[in-house]
């Protein structure tokens, strides 16, 4: 039977009430503080794009932004740790879900590698200040989806992912999907939602993730047309022409710049011709304040690759493999406008393989 709640934790009234007053205190910081911040920043001399280090360097000494910063450090580290966390909260109930995740997973759905060797930057980074990463910790994804909409959530709203795969599709008729770096399967089963014919292959390099993903899919009408697989994006094990959508949401910001580079050959690769390439990432916009806010978050809130991202010119990465038709379109987060809040700056990157491409 399908069972959207399977492993979720519970979390006692304190722990819920603290997670409460951490989204609370969020919506303070990325509404009326970020707009305070923001109505003093624009006075800031040095506004022009060449001009983006001088800016970024007094924006540091302004006290607002520096209690902006603080409380996007903190608050995230507090939705995890301390005697309220979502950390603790799994720990107490860590045999019970242990146990869960452990089970069998039913049909073909789950291909996990134990053995996987896992890239040095993945074992260095503990990204979004998720205490160890999605590594080695059985629980690792139980507690990412927790924190993912424990105090107002981590970034996006709940039909972000349903909104992307919308406006990626259009009317394109897609029957292969793989879907890298899915988490606990939000994405994949997006996909698998909205195209009834289609297949769907999930690729974490976290084997709890991919685990729970399955356990998620059991008793879906999708069920089997989903496969999660623990395997690096880089270097997948399929063969050539295999997919018609190669996607990703919220990967490549984790990645340096040369796994990115490797990720968009895996891409052409497994491609069949006149297949898409499609990724939901950040990329900042030309315009200094907005710019500093995000190269600030990536060191504020451990994404340290963010910085490479940015520098990166997508359009010509694609092009060099010899992907066409390379656009990058900014992706609303939701319908409240921009700069009214503070918001990543979302973007889709897509591309196409030629159809006459070998
Ligand atoms: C921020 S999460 C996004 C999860 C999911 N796509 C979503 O939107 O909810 C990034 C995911 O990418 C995975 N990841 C990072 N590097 C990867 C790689 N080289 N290959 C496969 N997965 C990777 C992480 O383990 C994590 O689950």
């Amino acid at each position: 039977m399908t069972n959207p709640n399977f492993a979720r934790l519970r979390l006692d009234a304190e722990t819920q009430s603290y997670q409460a007053f951490i989204g609370a205190f969020r919506k303070l910081w990325a509404g009326p503080l970020y707009r305070s911040m923001r109505d003093e920043a624009a006075a800031l001399p040095n506004q022009e794009p060449e001009n983006f280090a001088a800016f970024e360097a007094e924006l540091h000494q302004q006290p607002k932004h520096q209690f902006f910063g603080w409380l996007e450090h903190n608050l995230q580290k507090m939705k995890y740790e301390g005697r309220w966390g979502v950390v603790p909260a799994a720990n107490a109930q860590r045999d019970e879900i242990e146990a869960l995740m452990a089970a069998p997973v039913g049909g073909n759905r789950l291909t996990e590698d134990p053995a996987l060797q896992l890239p040095d930057y993945y074992e260095e980074n503990d990204f979004h200040n998720h205490p160890g990463g999605l590594r080695e910790d059985p629980l690792a994804a139980v507690i990412y989806r927790e924190s993912a909409s424990a105090a107002g959530g981590v970034v996006g709203k709940a039909d972000l992912h349903a909104r992307y795969v919308q406006a990626l599709l259009g009317d394109a008729k897609v029957k292969r999907v793989i879907d890298i770096g899915c988490g606990f399967g939000r994405s994949t089963f997006c996909f698998t939602n909205a195209l009834p014919e289609a297949t769907a292959v999930g690729v974490d390099l976290s084997g709890s993730c991919v685990r729970l993903s399955a356990h998620l899919a059991e008793g879906r009408p999708d069920e089997n047309r989903v496969h999660f697989v623990q395997a690096d994006g880089v270097k997948v094990p399929f063969a050539d022409a295999s997919f018609d959508l190669f996607t990703s949401t919220m990967l490549l910001h984790e990645m340096p710049a040369d796994a990115i580079r490797e990720l968009i050959a895996e891409a052409f690769r497994v491609l069949e011709p006149g297949g898409i390439s499609s990724h939901l990432d950040f990329l900042p916009p030309p315009i200094n304040f907005l710019r500093a806010l995000y190269l600030g978050h990536s060191d504020r809130n451990a994404e340290p690759f963010m910085r490479e991202l940015a520098e990166m010119d997508m359009v010509a990465e694609h092009e060099k493999v010899g992907f066409t038709d390379v656009e990058i379109i900014p992706f609303a987060e939701d319908d409240q406008g921009l700069g009214e809040k503070w918001r990543l700056p979302w973007t889709i990157i897509r591309a196409r393989k030629p159809a006459e491409a070998k």
